[in-house]
């Protein structure tokens, strides 16, 4: 395979270059490609230097898997070139709505692949959604969601690597008696808790928010009635969901556990004990969902809570892209 990663510079471009490595992916030439600021860069995978490409010139002939992750602007404006010639996994937003691209997570919805030569692109999930549809596809199966009630606590890993950049000024900045100023948070995100992400809606929704309610409606099931709030945390990365979900038939909380346990992708943390459940900074760096707090909802006919949690630059975005890619290999 040729590939290329565009945005391979940014957090995600470098989770993807990790797992590529990790998982031995079959790469005959590896492009990098960056904004023209970057070009000529060098970066190291499997211990060689690559120079990184300006994508204003970077030619996609010679590229059979492009990877991007560089925002939805710069799909916009380069995939449909991508994919004139390479098969485009996309991270950003931009084409995951648009009927004519699957969107994807293998261990969920891999049968909705088959289209995916209309426009040869295919979209990954915002980076909250995948593991709750990792955690609810094998409950869906068995007990029929009707109802989902979700709050992340996202990580500012969620909103690129400059945003991170600013959590930790402004910790150095507190413990330094200086004011704190804020470019990419709308407040003081250090020591604080923001329910804000991405730009808000007419209905008072953010677009996080409305990109949970139809991508677990596209994934799961239309027919899922989903209400959401998203909140970004002072947590490097990982992102966590607290989620109440009614089902249509009784459940058995055993069972849950069970299945939850043996599902592609899912593992169950969930010891009634200070510590037996899992947090933002212990899922760092793994490919696994983590399922804690697994609880009947009392006051509600077949409900439960369950709190989940996973590093949202791999299975939320790297990982879940490259196992896209392997789907792909494996199905051509
Ligand atoms: N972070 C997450 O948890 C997550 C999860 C799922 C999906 N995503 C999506 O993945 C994408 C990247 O996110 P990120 O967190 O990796 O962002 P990031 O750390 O800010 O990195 C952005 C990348 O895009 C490149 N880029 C920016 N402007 C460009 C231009 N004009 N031409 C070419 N390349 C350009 C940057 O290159 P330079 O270094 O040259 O500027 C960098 O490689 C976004 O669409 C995001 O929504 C992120």
């Amino acid at each position: 395979m040729n590939i290329a990663i565009v945005g391979a510079t940014g957090n995600v471009g470098r989770k993807i270059l990790e797992v590529l490595e990790l998982k031995k992916f079959p790469i005959n030439q590896l492009y990098l490609v960056a904004s023209a600021k970057s070009a000529g860069k060098k970066i190291i995978f499997n211990g060689k230097d690559y120079e990184v490409y300006n994508l204003e010139t970077f030619d996609f002939s010679k590229v059979q898997i492009s990877f991007f992750s560089a925002g939805g602007k710069i799909s916009e404006q380069y995939a449909v070139k991508a994919a004139k010639y390479s098969t485009v996994i996309d991270n950003s937003s931009y084409y995951r709505m648009d009927p004519d691209v699957p969107l994807i997570v293998p261990e969920v919805n891999s049968q909705d692949l088959k289209n995916y030569k209309k426009k040869n692109i295919i979209a990954n999930s915002n980076c909250s959604v995948i593991p709750l549809v990792v955690a609810l596809k094998p409950l869906h199966d068995l007990y029929n969601i009707k109802r989902i009630v979700a709050s992340t606590y996202q990580s500012v890993s969620g909103a690129g690597k400059l945003p991170m950049d600013e959590l930790l000024s402004q910790t150095k900045d507190f413990f330094e008696n200086k004011e704190l100023s804020s470019k990419y948070f709308t407040k003081q995100i250090a020591f604080n808790a923001i329910p804000h992400i991405d730009s808000f809606l007419d209905d008072g929704y953010t677009k996080e928010e409305q990109k949970m309610h139809d991508e677990v409606k596209k994934i799961l099931d239309s027919k899922i009635k989903i209400t959401s709030t998203s909140v970004r945390i002072p947590v490097l990365v990982s992102h966590a969901v607290s989620v109440n979900v009614e089902f249509h038939k009784k459940y058995k909380l055993n069972e849950v556990r069970d299945v939850l346990n043996t599902s592609p992708g899912c593992k169950v943390i969930d010891e009634h004990k200070n510590g037996g459940y899992i947090t933002p900074a212990e899922a760092e760096n793994k490919f696994e969902t983590f399922i804690s707090r697994i609880r009947e909802d009392s006051s509600q006919d077949n409900s439960i809570n369950l709190w989940i949690v996973s590093d949202n630059l791999l299975k939320g975005a790297a990982l879940n892209a490259v196992e896209i890619a392997e789907v792909l290999i494996k199905k051509n």
